[in-house]
């Protein structure tokens, strides 16, 4: 990735932007080739799987997975697949919680969602298929060659996304009442919904360059606190941004009644905790030299992105 130092907008660094729509690029190429329309009436969730997976979004988990593997000089295809299958998991993750049964959401990624485009039946399958064929491909031998590795990199994945993880998060922000909620169990309802598919990421790139445990630990500190910042901007910009510059609706979270650091706190609070969560997340990259600049930039752009 270059790095050239240049700037674009305040808080955005060019290069940045520029790695990141290549990743975004070369990602769409991938998944596009993973995720072949079959015949057959049975196309109708394929193509629903095709309408949520490649419409847009910043691609950021997969750019963690590269950015982390390229630490390690690990080959382009087989971090791009790994990539792509973290894509996918999260991919799953937004269409189920658009549903009614969830977030009741209409729009993502500026286009209407997946159960508005198709109908709910379908969103559902098109989710539980892109989960199950993101392992699918984790375990082909084209992601990484090593049956060991791949194993690794699988529960990696399945302990972020399930109830331990992702899952268990959505539950406990479906469940939880604000006046329950003290700001550990804030952190910890983001940290399972948010903050583990975003060091899945980074832990995944790690095990494909096969790092120690150690430096695995620095990956998994890295991305936890990059994931924290990232829910506590995501629930910001629900606040203070606009549905345009989204693509999705906003001021639900307060309309809903969601818990989150913003509602507890303020969000000039939540804002400085975001700050203080890159600072973590960046001195946890200190063993790797200027090679992290890319994930150094990643942590930047988690809390000065607008959309
Ligand atoms: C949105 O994630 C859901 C959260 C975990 C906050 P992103 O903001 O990464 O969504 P896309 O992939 O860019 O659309
Ligand atoms: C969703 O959090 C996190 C997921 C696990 C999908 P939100 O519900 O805040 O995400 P958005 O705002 O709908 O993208
Ligand atoms: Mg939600
Ligand atoms: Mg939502
Ligand atoms: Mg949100």
């Amino acid at each position: 990735m270059r790095q050239d130092g240049a700037e674009s907008a305040p808080g955005h660094s060019l290069t940045f932007s520029e790695d990141l729509r290549r990743v975004a690029d070369s990602l769409n190429a991938c998944v596009d080739e993973l995720l072949p329309l079959p015949d057959g009436p049975e196309q109708r969730v394929v193509e629903a799987m095709r309408y949520s997976a490649l419409n847009g979004g910043k691609r950021l988990r997969p750019f963690l997975t590269i950015a982390s593997a390229d630490l390690f000089e690990v080959p382009r295809a087989h971090s791009l697949r790994a990539g792509a299958a973290v894509e996918m998991v999260h991919c799953y993750s937004l269409i189920h919680d658009d549903l009614p049964a969830m977030d009741d959401d209409d729009m993502r990624r500026g286009r209407p969602t997946c159960h508005k485009a198709f109908d709910e039946a379908t969103a559902i399958l098109a989710g539980d298929a892109l989960l199950t064929q993101a392992f699918s491909v984790l375990s082909d031998d084209a992601t990484h060659p090593n049956g060991d590795t791949r194993a690794k990199i699988i529960a990696t994945l399945a302990d972020a996304a399930g109830a331990a993880g992702m899952v268990g998060g959505q539950m406990l922000d479906l469940m939880v009442e604000q006046s329950d909620m003290a700001e550990e169990d804030v952190e910890r309802l983001q940290a399972l919904k948010t903050g583990r598919l975003l060091a899945a990421p980074c832990l995944i790139g790690g095990l494909l360059g096969q790092a120690d445990a150690d430096t695995l630990e620095s990956l998994d500190a890295y991305g936890s606190c990059l994931g924290a910042a990232f829910q506590i901007t995501d629930d910001l910009l629900d606040l203070e941004a606009t549905e345009s510059d989204l693509g999705k609706a906003t001021g639900k979270d307060a309309a809903a009644g969601k818990v989150t650091f913003v509602s507890l706190h303020g969000p000039e609070r939540a804002r400085n905790r975001a700050k203080t969560l890159v600072d973590q997340a960046v001195a946890a990259l200190s063993r790797f030299g200027d090679a992290a600049e890319p994930l150094r930039a990643a942590a930047a752009f988690t809390v000065s992105r607008r959309s």
